[in-house]
């Protein structure tokens, strides 16, 4: 496993009793919840949660949903598992690097993630992973922050880029959208949350091979 990795694994396994309550996934009602049950209810089937952390997101999935959970850090997954028991929620939980899955390629209608994106070391290798695992048609669900195209907001996401990256391994400067249409995503739909900041996004890996952009692909990711 890649030096990066491993410091992320040991960051979040020292940060997983804490975690809930730095980031408010602890209580309902709130923006953040909000946000996550709009996350979660956009996905069917056999669907994969990449970076699943302590579980923050199983309330909100509808029950029919066929769940599995990766994660890097097996503290992390630990308050997943104990949060999935709690709530009575069927879920497979995988200790795993999202940047080289171990499932076969096709295995899933739907890949989530929220709030991964900006700390997995190569977002990029994860994008590649989760095209390989999704069906053709399948979707990409996102709820992610990104950096602001706003100058000032930008320049400072970019200024506290590195003190987020050293305490949280959070880069919060990162062009996600951008980098999941790199990757070869389709963008079906994207719902700015917190200014030009939080997104939800709704992407699939097209049917057809070829050109990621234009109607007829976009076309070819419904039906
Ligand atoms: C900011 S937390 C988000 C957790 C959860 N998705 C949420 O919305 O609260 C990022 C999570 O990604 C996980 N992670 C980072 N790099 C990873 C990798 N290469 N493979 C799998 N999980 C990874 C971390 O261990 C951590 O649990």
């Amino acid at each position: 496993m890649a030096r990066e990795t491993q410091a992320t694994r040991a960051r979040y396994d020292r940060l997983a009793a804490l975690y809930d309550r730095l980031v408010g996934s602890d209580g309902r009602g709130s923006a953040g919840s909000q946000w996550r049950a709009r996350l979660c209810a956009a996905a069917s089937g056999r669907v994969l949660e990449l970076g699943m952390g302590t579980g923050a997101n199983l309330p909100y999935y509808p029950a029919r949903v066929e769940l599995t959970g990766v994660d890097i850090s097996p503290r992390m997954l630990s308050f997943a598992r104990q949060r999935a028991e709690r709530l009575g929620r069927p879920v497979n939980l995988v200790v795993a690097d999202a940047q080289d899955l171990p499932f076969p390629d096709q295995t899933f209608d739907a890949v989530v993630s929220s709030f991964f994106l900006c700390t997995v070391p190569d977002p990029g290798a994860a994008l590649a992973q989760a095209w390989r695992v999704l069906r053709p048609g399948g979707e990409l669900l996102l709820l992610e922050h990104e950096r602001s195209s706003r100058p000032l907001l930008g320049r400072l996401l970019d200024l506290v880029a590195p003190l987020a990256v050293r305490l949280v391994g959070d880069h919060p400067n990162r062009r996600t959208r951008l980098e999941a249409a790199r990757a070869g995503f389709v963008i079906l739909e994207e719902v700015p949350l917190w200014l030009d900041v939080v997104y939800f996004v709704r992407a699939c890996r097209p049917r057809a091979p070829g050109v990621a952009t234009g109607s007829p692909i976009r076309a070819s990711c419904t039906g």
